[in-house]
């Protein structure tokens, strides 16, 4: 069983794939969390994100493993926990130029076709309806008003006490979601065999019940 759920930044992928994984016994993984860890390497390395050649030639040296803990996934760059290190602003706000290198996604989707050939597994990201995962059992497009989706940040971090400004949360998704749909090498794209989902006025129960219906109905 192969699941692709793709979107925007900050649309509910892994809050919703995360429960899924844990309703249907699959094994989840965060492809936007590889991204985000090569970023973090480039960015220690005290590399250019936009320098092709260096980054490429740092590739060989990152090894990413992810391990399950009581408090959620954990994320590890050559046994360095960066679990949160990845979520600050300089790595988001530097992954998109990463991300849009070639080099970085081959490598990057032959390492997530790996683990996908051992398991049944939902993966979320940018690509793995197009691109990753072509033959998937069932393709989900998850959106959400980018108004929303800066809303539902806004409040996750006033949650953690993080102070955070609204409009600029919201300038970052949009901008982000810019680069990543506009970028030449597997840009952002609803698959054409994919179901979107607006989940803009749903609940994330709501959105977990739906596409759990879809994935029984496409058993
Ligand atoms: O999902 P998340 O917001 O953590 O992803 C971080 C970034 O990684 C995205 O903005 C995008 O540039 C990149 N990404 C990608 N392809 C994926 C997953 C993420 O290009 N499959």
């Amino acid at each position: 069983m192969q699941i692709a759920i793709d979107g925007p930044a900050s649309s509910g992928k892994s809050t919703i794939s995360k429960k899924i994984a844990n309703m249907r016994g699959l094994l989840y993984l965060d492809t936007g969390a590889m991204y985000r860890v090569v970023t973090l390497a480039a960015l220690q390395h005290k590399i250019d994100p936009s320098d092709e050649e260096s980054v490429k030639q740092l590739l060989s040296q990152i090894k990413i493993h992810f391990e399950t803990s009581d408090n959620g996934q954990l994320v590890f760059l050559n046994g360095e926990n960066v679990t949160d290190t990845i979520r600050g602003n300089q790595v988001t706000n530097n992954v998109s130029a990463i991300a849009a290198q070639k080099l970085v996604r081959e490598e990057m989707v032959k390492r997530q076709r790996d683990i996908a050939a051992n398991h049944s597994i939902i993966m979320d990201g940018r690509d793995i309806g197009t691109v990753v995962l072509p033959d998937a059992d069932l393709k989900v497009f998850l959106i959400a008003t980018a108004e929303e989706r800066a809303n539902r940040r806004f409040k996750e971090n006033q949650l953690r006490g993080i102070e955070t400004d609204y409009r600029q949360l919201l300038e970052e998704i949009k901008h982000r979601d810019y680069l990543d749909s506009t970028r030449k090498e597997s840009p952002l794209k609803k698959a054409d065999d994919a179901i979107e989902l607006d989940s803009t006025p749903l609940t994330i129960d709501q959105v977990v019940d739906t596409i759990v219906k879809w994935i029984d109905e496409s058993n």
